[in-house]
């Protein structure tokens, strides 16, 4: 188990609707050589995002407060502090901003909790020396604000939907993006998948959400990364292989696992 052949940098098999078949699910992965990075939304599946990490080489944490999570009481940096300094937990998020419940845009209370809730976790990440993994939904312009403010922020935009331009600024700040299922189906992100430097992109799942085809509308699991990886060679005409090799070395140096910690147990 030295290194992936694959690694899906975005899932939730913490999430509840992997409780009746999450070894199975897990299983299919190791058996494919996938890692994952098991990616935390709250204090509770942060916590258990550690714990899976704990019992399996192959899957590493993120630890942090989504924006579409209630925000009311903050962000705790000294609670999150404590669960970020654990070995195997390789990234701060998902944290970032999420505008999305247009046509009523969140109130402007709601946006301001949300990027002060953001601005936290970025200070947490850079205090630790550990990369963002960040959460951007209709608010791009917002996003690229926040971070150019903080000197050593860096990381990765997670299920990056935005447009060329917007990558580009990304690049431009040292941060990376990672594509999701929907690659597989919409042709909207094609430009994006093939402008972007291969050393600037990763691929993820989000599992249990947004299978990639022809896995759509089932639940989604890391397995399924292979589809998205299938379609990143595709669209910029190069083997799977190469793809999938540089997907997964980026994943490697961004989550600085060159040498990956084993589990504690
Ligand atoms: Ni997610």
């Amino acid at each position: 188990m030295d290194s992936p052949k694959l690694f899906d940098i975005h899932s939730h098999l913490n999430f509840s609707r992997f409780d009746e078949d999450r070894e199975e699910v897990i299983k299919r992965m190791r058996d494919n050589g996938i890692w994952t990075v098991c990616v935390g939304v709250d204090k509770k599946t942060s916590r258990e995002a550690i714990k899976l990490a704990e019992k399996y080489d192959e899957i590493f944490a993120a630890v942090g407060l989504h924006p579409t999570e209630d925000l009311t009481t903050g962000f705790s940096s000294d609670e999150f502090e404590k669960l970020a300094r654990h070995p195997k937990v390789v990234a701060i998020g998902e944290c970032g901003l999420d505008y999305y419940r247009i046509e009523n845009q969140p109130a402007e209370a709601e946006q301001i909790r949300q990027k002060e809730v953001f601005a936290r976790q970025i200070e947490l990440a850079i205090k630790i020396n550990k990369p963002l993994m960040v959460h951007c939904r209709s608010a791009h312009g917002e996003t690229l604000e926040i971070l150019s403010s903080y000197e050593g922020a860096r990381g990765d935009i997670h299920f990056f939907s935005g447009a060329w331009e917007q990558a580009r600024k990304y690049f431009d700040l040292g941060f990376s993006i990672s594509f999701a299922g929907p690659i597989t189906f919409a042709d909207e992100y094609d430009e994006v998948i093939k402008k972007s430097p291969l050393d600037k992109i990763m691929a993820e799942t989000d599992s249990p959400f947004a299978s990639p085809a022809p896995h759509r509308g089932k639940r989604g699991e890391p397995l399924f990364v292979k589809e998205v990886v299938k379609k990143i060679a595709q669209v910029r005409g190069i083997s799977y292989e190469e793809a999938a090799e540089a997907a997964t070395r980026n994943a490697l140096n961004f989550f600085n696992l060159r040498t990956a910690p084993k589990t504690t147990k």
